[in-house]
């Protein structure tokens, strides 16, 4: 007879130190059916292809979940060699190390494969055309894993906010502390996504057995700015900095951003049954965290 523990499913996960992967640490001990493997960057480069395959040869992985990604959106505009290698050709690689080792792919991606020119939430059929190289090597990276491997779950989210790593909601933080006022664009709206969240709808969706590759869109519930996010991070740590809504003129970037780009996560929440938080209400479990954490 089997043990338990090789009926477990051995779930890889890269770029173990970014914001989602520490989440997945986070919650893997509530999954008691599965065997995480957590690798950081030092440990599997993703972008070397020797290193993935032999790493896979090695090592049973029923599921890789690919946490690892060039994330630095402005940087991206100068850095394009990189960006790309991680962010399109070594997402290409994982997928197809997945289809020669019969494991499951899944691959995170982002709202910003889309321009932001719509009004409503966007769906995954949705016409892409990203506005900044970040997006442009994001929707590559989707388009390898489509082509490598058929059992590819894409999950495109926005806006990712952790207890772990650097975020919108830890600088508002910093900056709230120590400033009078500050000014936050009040004219490009999305919803945030608190990665604990994420993570656990993807293990929601890993434990249903229920595994229908495609593509799925995922953030918390709702529809703001970011002068809306960053008034209501005030608002719940009764900050007394005063924040002003300014355009997108007003704070120039090296890279440009959609200036809607609301997900529309019907799809997910049907197929796998997801119940998604309110934004506020996850913001709300997010700064308590970091409040024990002080
Ligand atoms: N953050 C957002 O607002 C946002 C929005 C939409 C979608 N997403 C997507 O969500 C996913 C998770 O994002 P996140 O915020 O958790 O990202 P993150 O915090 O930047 O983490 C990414 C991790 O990948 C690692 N990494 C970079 N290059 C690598 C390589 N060649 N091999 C292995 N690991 C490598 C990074 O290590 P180093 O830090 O040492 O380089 C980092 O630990 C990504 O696919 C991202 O594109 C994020």
């Amino acid at each position: 007879m089997e043990s338990t523990s090789t009926l477990k499913k051995n779930i890889l996960v890269t770029g173990a130190n970014g914001q989602l992967g520490q989440d997945f640490r986070k919650i893997a001990t509530l999954f008691l059916q599965c065997n995480f493997i957590f690798v950081t960057k030092e440990q599997l480069l993703i972008t070397d292809e020797d290193a993935v395959n032999i790493f896979f040869k090695n090592n049973p992985i029923d599921i890789c979940i690919n946490c690892a990604a060039y994330t630095a959106v402005d940087k991206a505009e100068t850095e394009r060699d990189l960006a790309t290698s991680v962010n399109a050709t070594a997402v290409g690689y994982l997928a197809k190390a997945c289809r020669i080792y019969n494991a499951k792919f899944i691959h995170i991606s982002t709202d910003y494969v889309f321009d932001g020119k719509g009004t409503n939430p966007y769906t995954e059929i949705d016409v892409t055309n990203p506005v900044n190289f970040y997006g442009e090597t994001k929707l590559n990276g989707e388009h390898k894993a489509l082509k490598e491997n058929k059992e590819t779950i894409i999950i495109r989210t926005a806006w990712v906010y952790s207890s772990f790593g650097n975020n919108f909601v830890k600088t508002m933080l910093r900056l709230m502390k120590i400033k009078e006022s500050i000014g936050i664009v009040n004219e490009q709206y999305g919803c945030p996504t608190y990665a604990a969240d994420l993570a656990i709808a993807i293990m929601q969706i890993i434990t249903s057995n229920n595994f229908i590759a495609g593509i799925y869109h995922y953030s918390n519930k709702g529809k703001i700015s970011w002068y809306d996010f960053a008034k209501e991070i005030s608002l719940q740590i009764n900050s007394h900095c005063v924040v002003n809504g300014i355009s997108t003129k007003e704070f120039p970037t090296p890279a440009s951003r959609p200036f809607y780009s609301v997900l529309d996560t019907t799809k997910i929440t049907d197929t796998f049954h997801i119940i998604i938080p309110e934004w506020k209400d996850s913001l709300k479990k997010c700064l308590s965290v970091l409040h024990s954490q002080k």
